[in-house]
């Protein structure tokens, strides 16, 4: 796919798409809080061990949140491409003032800014990895091993596709009697809502596909930690 067709810089870095995801803030918060908190939980540390993670696509921080949270003595280094998501964050965080930061980095290049540390104790990442190319999902993934600590652990919250259609027919039944609307709602979407579909479904891929790169960029413990239908944990570590 080339620049021109994919939409989601346009949708990100625009007031009316960060205004959408925002609004439903509360709602996700509700949904997803258990997976954020088992993540953190998932990172090998003590309850009073400090350390640096990165959440990269980080949002308005949801993810960091649930690791702040369970460990009182961790800092967060936030990154993001959106400076209205990375607004937005800045209001959302104020709880944890003094033990975060955001850093503009756009994951679809390698260039990752000075400012994030050569070396981090964990890395995370939440719904976004599935706005990138494999080219790049494959390439991120193996400059966030560089990142890590020896025994540093890297965990993704996102959501993959099935090349079985059965599959993927069960995962919309299922997720349709949670949501009695969403059958609806798929028939009957304005454009807007359209594109942002389009967005979200442009690159994501099947879950054995993210576990090879995750293999092939060296990382150890390589699991699906948790999974609901479409919506996997799944991580690993970088050898001692
Ligand atoms: C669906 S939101 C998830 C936000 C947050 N991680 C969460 O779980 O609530 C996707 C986020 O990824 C960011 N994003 C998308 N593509 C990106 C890219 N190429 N580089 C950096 N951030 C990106 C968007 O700006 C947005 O904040």
């Amino acid at each position: 796919m080339d620049q021109s067709t994919d939409t989601n810089a346009a949708i990100w870095k625009s007031e009316e798409g960060a205004q959408y995801w925002t609004a439903k803030t509360a709602e996700r918060e509700q949904k997803r809080a258990a997976q954020w908190q088992f993540m953190g939980e998932l990172l090998p540390f003590g309850e009073q061990d400090a350390f640096t993670f990165l959440d990269l696509g980080a949002g308005t921080g949801a993810a960091a949140r649930g690791i702040l949270e369970l460990y009182p003595r961790s800092v967060a280094i936030l990154t993001d491409f959106s400076s209205q998501m990375m607004g937005e964050g800045e209001r959302q965080m104020q709880q944890f003032a003094g033990r975060f930061g955001y850093v503009e980095f756009d994951m679809s290049t390698s260039n990752w800014p000075a400012a994030i540390p050569a070396t981090v104790d964990a890395v995370v990442t939440s719904m976004c990895i599935h706005h990138l190319s494999d080219h790049r999902k494959h390439g991120l993934f193996a400059e966030i091993f560089e990142r890590l600590a020896p025994g540093g652990w890297y965990v993704n919250y996102d959501p993959v596709s099935s090349p079985d259609r059965v599959v993927e027919a069960t995962w919309e039944r299922v997720n349709d009697r949670d949501d009695p609307e969403a059958a609806g709602k798929r028939l009957h979407r304005t454009p807007q809502e359209q594109s942002r579909h389009e967005n979200h479904v442009r690159y994501v891929i099947p879950l054995d596909q993210q576990l090879d790169y995750l293999r092939s960029a060296g990382f150890q413990g390589v699991d699906v930690y948790w999974k609901h239908l479409e919506n996997v944990i799944y991580g690993g570590c970088r050898p001692t």
